[in-house]
């Protein structure tokens, strides 16, 4: 399947030089895209500019229609959309048919929320003027996306950044670009005026400058690692660029004695083994009180066992392949840590590599201690190391220990412990007996190095938002 980019509602870029995909479960290449550089880019933001004018001029009504109608496509296509995001990224397909439900309800829940943009008045503290608060769109968008959610880190962007009257460009990951022109095509269809969104596919490096530095570019957001994000902040400072990032996590989950075990076990499979553990909000560490230690180890280990490894395609997979050999090698790196320094593994604790396909076996360490390597860094992989605590209050501190603040779990049946602790652990995402806490309708972003800003929820359209103060003098 050979693809083109989507500039100025053209779809362009038959002269370039391709890039293959290929599908992490068996190696083979799936298609290809154009590697367009700074030059596409530029031309793709020119369009987003000149398209503007006339998108941020429609009424809240009109631009929800086009929004409802791309909502309808992706439903009606969720069978060729999942099938895309699991050849390309080998999440698998019962996920994928999830993933672009979950990637529709933001345009859905935007093309609602953008009717409710309200400004405001404000009394005067004199009789002669009049003081007024409105909200205007950003303006043009440069949106870098993820490889783990190929459809819904697009949509959680495009909804409220469309809904809001901005115009868009989009970078997808190279690994998943194939499932970003396919929402491209629907767009199309939806009749979304040309040059309101445009996708480029190529070199992270040249579109990220072009995005960064073009002063018509008033907005960037970026899903991705903390590294990539400082970088990216660093590059848009000259200009300060308006950023929104959603960077990387290291989610403790927390269990208390007087946790529900079913609970406590079920959503922590979920929170930890979603996606093969590539989430940002995955559970990368767990910590046990004492009490509770032992039975849910067991009875954990007991469920993880039946999770099956494999090609994302086949019937009754839970885990698809690793992303990549990068990927698996960082995986394995904290593994191999783990068990040098005595952690013992109760459930599998090894990869299989074929060529260059990489899957890891869902994978369980005990006596784990805070100064490994997985208990300080994002692993991205189905590994759960659980180390024993001994009370709530050492729990939360280890918890806090991280400059990280994305997500994380709490397990308690105890109603002011559970808010005491919700309200101790300096995260943007507390899932109180709750594994899978993200929704179109809820804040998702991180305090300290895990991001700025928030998407999703009423939080999400503020960001393609600007607070315009009007004072009148009569
Ligand atoms: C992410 O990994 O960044 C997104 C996870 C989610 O939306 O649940």
């Amino acid at each position: 399947m050979d693809k083109l980019i989507y500039v100025n509602g053209i779809w362009t870029g038959e002269h370039l030089e391709k890039i293959k995909v290929s599908n992490p479960a068996t190696g083979e290449c799936i298609g290809t895209v154009p590697n367009g550089g700074r030059k596409e880019t530029r031309e793709a933001i020119d369009a987003a500019y000149k398209a503007f004018p006339e998108w941020s001029k429609l009424t809240a009504y009109e631009r929800s229609a086009y929004l409802e109608k791309l909502y309808d496509l992706m439903i009606e296509a969720i069978e060729p959309l999942a099938e895309m995001m699991t050849l390309e990224m080998g999440k698998p397909l019962a996920e994928s048919r999830g993933e672009v439900q979950y990637a529709a309800s933001f345009i859905k829940w935007y093309a609602e929320e953008g009717k409710r943009v309200y400004g405001r008045t404000i009394p005067s503290h004199v009789n002669h003027k009049r003081m007024i608060v409105t909200k205007q769109p950003v303006g043009v968008v440069g949106a870098i996306t993820p490889w783990n959610f190929p459809a819904a880190m697009i949509t959680r962007k495009l909804g409220p950044a469309l809904a809001a009257g901005c115009t868009f460009v989009v970078k997808p990951a190279d690994e998943t670009p194939l499932t970003a022109i396919m929402l491209a095509e629907l767009c199309e269809r939806a009749g979304i005026p040309k040059g309101v969104i445009n996708v480029i596919t190529g070199k992270a490096a040249p579109i990220g400058e072009e995005l960064l530095t073009n002063p018509r570019v008033n907005k960037i957001t970026f899903t991705g690692s903390t590294e990539v994000g400082k970088l990216l902040l660093k590059q848009g400072a000259d200009q300060v660029k308006n950023m929104s990032m959603e960077l990387g996590g290291h989610a403790p989950i927390l269990i208390l004695d007087d946790a529900d075990i079913d609970k406590a076990v079920n959503n922590t499979l979920l929170a930890k083994f979603r996606n093969g553990g590539q989430t940002c909000i995955c559970g990368n560490r767990i910590y046990v009180e004492a009490g509770i230690h032992d039975e849910f180890v067991e009875r954990f280990v007991r469920a993880a066992s039946k999770l099956k490894v494999g090609n994302g395609m086949k019937e009754g997979i839970d885990i698809g392949p690793v992303i990549n050999r990068q990927g698996y090698e960082k995986i394995d790196r904290h593994v191999q840590n783990a068990l040098k320094q005595g952690a013992k593994c109760v459930l599998g604790g090894s990869g299989i590599v074929e060529g260059d396909t990489y899957f890891y076996n869902p994978t369980i360490l005990t006596n784990v201690k805070p100064g490994m390597i997985i208990m300080n860094e994002e692993t991205f992989g189905p590994i759960a190391p659980i180390q024993k605590v001994n009370s709530e209050e050492e729990a939360i501190k280890f918890a806090n220990q991280t400059p990280y603040g994305l997500a994380a779990y709490v397990y308690t049946e105890n109603y002011a412990k559970g808010i005491r602790i919700a309200e101790k652990l300096n995260y943007g995402i507390v899932g109180w007996n709750d594994g899978v806490p993200s929704a179109a309708q809820s804040p998702f972003g991180g305090m300290k190095q895990s991001g700025i800003g928030r998407e999703g929820g009423t939080e999400g359209i503020e960001s393609y938002l600007e607070t315009k103060y009007i004072t009148v003098g009569l």
